[in-house]
């Protein structure tokens, strides 16, 4: 019978398995969506949780859009409305205290897992042909990470919200014409924290989940990049470039087991913030008095704020253009086809201080106090 179908139809039908309910849902499932596919060899380091950090922040993203979506559905972005809309979820929404919690810590995960991601792949020097672009898209995706992270401080609609939309449009008032869109006087009609809010909510969540398709996308187009020293595995670059030269080594494991990994370390990721979300839950600051500076950014905007102490409002803007910017130009400047720290020891060292000089810079405004910048203008 199972021939005289395969007969007609040109496809041979798998035997009906035997074992648990489990099982046999698993292999329904994996007959019809092919998910033995995902069992393709992948080298064992990336296994590693060094490997598996941008995965971890992939996670972190589903759990921020999952929470948000919740949120969405009690917030209220107008100026009269915003903060008593979220006074409102965290009092009378079910678990809504918890879930602005846990959108709030996995925001601040999720910036410190795609930072050391970043510094992997630096130090391993992934970024080397012929993944080039890729580390490009990287500088992209850490960007928009940082911008919703200030636009959903914005959201919050307390003092330091204010004073970061005010931060914002003083920025956008010293770039002119050019900056218009970003301060209120561009539409009158809608407060600018309500387009803030689309941006939050829309624009910058579909430009980032295009630039992650792209990025993943080219994650297997490449291969996970070789250990320092090893050779690539896949073919295409064989020969030209990149320190790859021979036979592909073996592969020791599949993608099945590195999502896997991935999952498990999500799980460990939310787990993570939902114990700071009990612990610590996410602030909101008393009704703003317009005209006041007494809050301090959020901790990852702290160097740009002391280039804003020292420079004035400006540096905001230099500061936030020339960072991403000298960050995009690391693989057109580190082009020796080595990526062996020990051989590359000048840009390991020119990391290592710039490094050093965030960190100094974050302490710093940590141990400053709070400074007028925008009455000071
Ligand atoms: C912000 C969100 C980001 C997500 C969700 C993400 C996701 C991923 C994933 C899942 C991988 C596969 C390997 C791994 O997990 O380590 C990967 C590889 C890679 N990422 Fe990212 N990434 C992000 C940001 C960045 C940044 C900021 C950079 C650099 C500026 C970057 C550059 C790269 C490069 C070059 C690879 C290939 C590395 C290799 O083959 O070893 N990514 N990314």
């Amino acid at each position: 019978m199972r021939h005289e179908i395969a007969a007609r139809t040109g496809v041979e039908r798998l035997p009906a398995r035997q074992g648990s309910p489990a099982k046999e849902f698993w292999d329904w499932l994996d007959e019809r969506l092919g998910l033995q596919a995902l069992a393709y060899p992948v080298p064992a380091h990336a296994n590693s949780i060094l490997y598996t950090l941008g995965g971890i922040t992939l996670a972190g993203f589903a759990v921020l859009v999952a929470t948000g979506v919740y949120m969405a559905q009690f917030y209220h972005p107008h100026p009269a409305d915003a903060r008593e809309s979220i006074a409102y979820f965290t009092t009378q929404a079910q678990f809504g205290s918890f879930v602005r919690s846990v959108h709030f810590w996995t925001a601040n995960l999720v910036v410190i897992t795609a930072s050391l991601h970043m510094l992997r792949v630096f130090f391993t020097a992934s970024y080397k042909r012929p993944r080039e672009v890729n580390w490009l898209i990287g500088v992209g995706l850490v960007t928009m990470a940082m911008a919703l992270f200030f636009t959903g401080t914005v959201l919050k609609w307390d003092q330091e919200a204010y004073e970061a939309l005010a931060h914002n449009e003083a920025v956008a008032k010293t770039l002119g014409s050019l900056g218009s869109f970003a301060t209120g006087e561009f539409a009158r009609s809608v407060p600018l924290l309500t387009r803030l809010y689309v941006v939050h909510v829309s624009i910058l969540p579909a430009l980032l989940g295009l630039l992650l398709l792209l990025h993943l996308f080219l994650v297997k187009h490449h291969g996970i990049s070789p250990l320092p020293g090893q050779r690539e595995m896949k073919a295409q670059v064989v020969g030209r470039g990149g320190g790859s030269t021979g036979a592909a080594p073996v592969p020791t494991s599949t993608f099945n087991l590195h999502l896997r990994k991935m999952l498990g370390y999500g799980l460990l990721l939310t787990a993570m913030a939902a114990i700071l979300a009990l612990a610590l839950p996410a602030a909101l600051g008393p009704t703003a008095t317009p005209g006041m500076e007494v809050t301090k950014p959020p901790w990852l905007f702290w160097w740009l704020y002391a280039f804003e102490n020292w420079f004035g409002i400006k540096a905001l803007f230099w500061g936030a253009v020339a960072v991403p910017l000298l960050l995009a130009l690391v693989p057109f400047f580190d082009r020796s086809p080595s990526r062996k720290p020990t051989e590359r020891r000048w840009f390991i060292g020119a990391a290592a201080v710039a490094i050093a000089a965030l960190v100094s810079l974050t302490i710093y405004v940590a141990l400053s106090p709070v400074a007028q910048h925008i009455g000071g203008e």
